[in-house]
């Protein structure tokens, strides 16, 4: 079963792109929603070999909801909890799994929630290592933002727009990286409606696409953060629409609502003094393409004949555009914003131009 379950991560490794793959197996991820996009999530969490997972979810499978992936319409009535553990366990034993059919903003509920997060680990008594929102409304991502800020557990946030053709992945590290009580949470602007953070009541468009890749982008930035490998974004918004990926990093607030975030702050700037940043040596990567006609540049290990072959005709892109995983780099010089000491309007206005 093992053997099975770490081809893909072995040959990844025979390449050198992962130091420890099988340290996966040391890790608990607590997994808040367990809808279109946290199912997912899970299934390739179980799926790599993860440790432990955690999962928060009050709501039943329904038949209405096929047309997303994982849950099977057997399952309607059953607690979406309950339907994925006995899935997951079936894909692969060796994870521990943990799973809690409840409401996570009622008070009593998120005492509860509180304790597992900093209780739960694969080591009883232990924190977990992550937690991953991938809940679909405001209140649920508050609570998580409260508990998460109290306990200085870092987590990442992920959404998917009402109209179902953007969505957003990003971490949160208490005290350093904004909280969703310094800023209002960002979405991508996908030129129709910016709302994403879908109301109680609200009915929404899905599809399984865009829950398929959002759920991928942040398990892919799960696997980097914990095994310590590329670099992990902050913030990674994808706009179906035009094939858009805006990503930045934006810093926590001195102002913030959340005491527990302001604490955190402090605790983050005194560490900061004590430990002075270490000098980050990049080193340089190693170029795997050569010019060509087209001025296409290769980011995969794909030679131009397989590329040709792979997508028919190279289009005749403009100059400096690159393929294969990139964004253009038009796109990127002006409209990306790094570091933003920019408000949150600019960086609307900027995506909205594209
Ligand atoms: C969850 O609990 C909150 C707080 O009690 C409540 O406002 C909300 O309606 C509940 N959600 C569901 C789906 O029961
Ligand atoms: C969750 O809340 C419900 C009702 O508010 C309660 O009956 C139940 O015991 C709670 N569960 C946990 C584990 O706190
Ligand atoms: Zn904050």
């Amino acid at each position: 079963m093992l053997a099975t379950i770490y081809i893909l991560f072995l040959a990844g490794a025979q390449s050198g792109i992962f130091n420890d793959v099988g340290k996966i197996r040391t890790f608990t991820v607590a997994v808040v929603g367990v809808g279109g996009v946290g199912s997912v999530t899970a299934e390739m969490l179980t799926r790599c070999g993860i440790g432990k997972l955690l999962l928060f979810d009050y709501d039943k499978v329904e038949l209405a909801n096929m047309n997303r992936l994982f849950f099977q319409p057997h399952q309607a009535g059953l607690s979406k909890v309950e339907a994925a553990e006995h899935t997951l366990r079936n894909i692969n034993p060796d994870v521990s799994f943990e799973t809690h059919n409840y409401n996570i903003t009622t008070m009593e509920n998120f005492t509860h929630f509180m304790d597992r997060i900093s209780q739960g680990g694969l080591e009883e008594g232990k924190p977990v290592d992550l937690v991953l929102s991938c809940v679909d409304n405001f209140e649920a991502r508050m609570a998580i933002n409260t508990a998460c800020n109290e306990l200085g557990q870092i987590w990442m946030e992920s959404g998917v727009s009402e109209n179902a053709v953007s969505g957003h992945i990003q971490l949160i590290i208490p005290g350093e990286t904004a909280c969703f009580a310094c800023a209002p949470p960002l979405v991508v602007a996908a030129n129709i409606d910016e709302k994403t953070l879908k109301r109680e009541g609200v009915c929404a468009a899905s599809l399984p696409t865009t829950m398929g890749v959002v759920a991928g982008l942040l398990v892919q930035n799960v696997l980097k953060y914990l095994l310590k490998f590329g670099t992990v974004s902050y913030y990674l918004g994808y706009n179906a629409m035009q094939d858009f990926f805006p990503s930045m990093a934006m810093k926590a607030n001195p102002q913030c609502n959340d005491r527990h975030c302001r604490r955190q702050q402090e605790e983050y700037k005194k560490k900061e003094v004590e430990q002075p940043k270490v000098e980050v040596v990049e080193e340089e990567e190693e170029v795997v393409h050569e010019d060509n006609e087209w001025g296409i540049e290769l980011v995969s290990e794909v030679t131009d004949a397989e590329l040709q072959a792979a997508s028919g005709t190279v289009p005749d892109l403009p100059e400096g555009i690159t393929v294969a995983y990139t964004i253009p780099a038009e796109v990127t010089s002006g409209d990306t914003v790094e570091e933003t000491e920019q408000s949150l309007e600019d960086l609307m206005a900027q995506m909205r131009k594209l």
